[in-house]
C-alpha cells in the first residue's frame, strides 16, 4: 500500500468499535490501490489489522467482488441474476467471449479488458444490466458494447 493508503488503514482500524469491521473497507484501499488484492498486500493487511492473513484470505476468498489477479483497464461486468438471466444476459456474454476472444472470467492479451458474469447488481428492473468499472448501465443491448469497444480500443490507441 503506498503511505496514504497505509494511513487511512490505520485510521479505519481505530474508526469501528470491532476492529475487524475495518477488513472490507482496507481491502477496498487495496483494490483501489492495484486493481487486485496482490499476495504481498495480504500480510500487510494482516499487519494493520492485527489478524493473521489467514484470516484475510479467508475473507478474499469469501467475497468474490475483490480480485486476487490483476483484471484489464475495463473490467466489464455482465450480471447473471435471474432477471438479466432472462433478458438476455447470457447473449451479452457471448457476445463479449467472442468479440473479444476470451474466455470467462478472461482478460485480452492487451490487458484491456476483462469480462466477468457477476452476481445482481440491483438494476433488476432495468435488465440487463452491466457495470463497467464503477458506471452502471441499464438495458444493455449488444450494439451499445459494441460501441462501447471500439470506443475504448480507438481511445486507448490514440493515447487518450
Ligand atoms: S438480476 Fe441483474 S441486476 Fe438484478
Amino acid at each position: 500500500m503506498n503511505a496514504a493508503n497505509l494511513q487511512k488503514a490505520q485510521e479505519l482500524v481505530h474508526r469501528f468499535p470491532k476492529k475487524s469491521s475495518a477488513l472490507i473497507p482496507i481491502l477496498h484501499l487495496v483494490e483501489d490501490e492495484f486493481g487486485y488484492i496482490p499476495e504481498a498486500e495480504v500480510q500487510t493487511v494482516a499487519d494493520v489489522m492485527g489478524v493473521t492473513p489467514a484470516y484475510v484470505e479467508s475473507v478474499l476468498t469469501f467475497y468474490t467482488l475483490f480480485h486476487r489477479q490483476p483484471t484489464g483497464k475495463y473490467l466489464v461486468q455482465v450480471c447473471r441474476g435471474l432477471s438479466c438471466q432472462l433478458n438476455g444476459a447470457d447473449e451479452l456474454s457471448h457476445f463479449l467471449h467472442d468479440e473479444l476472444g476470451v474466455q470467462r472470467n478472461g482478460t485480452t492479451d492487451d490487458g484491456l479488458f476483462t469480462v466477468e458474469e457477476v452476481e445482481c447488481i440491483a438494476l433488476c428492473k432495468d435488465a440487463p444490466a452491466v457495470q463497467i468499472n464503477l458506471e452502471f448501465y441499464p438495458r444493455m443491448t449488444k450494439e451499445q458494447l459494441k460501441a462501447f469497444l471500439d470506443q475504448a480500443a480507438k481511445e486507448v490507441t490514440s493515447g487518450a
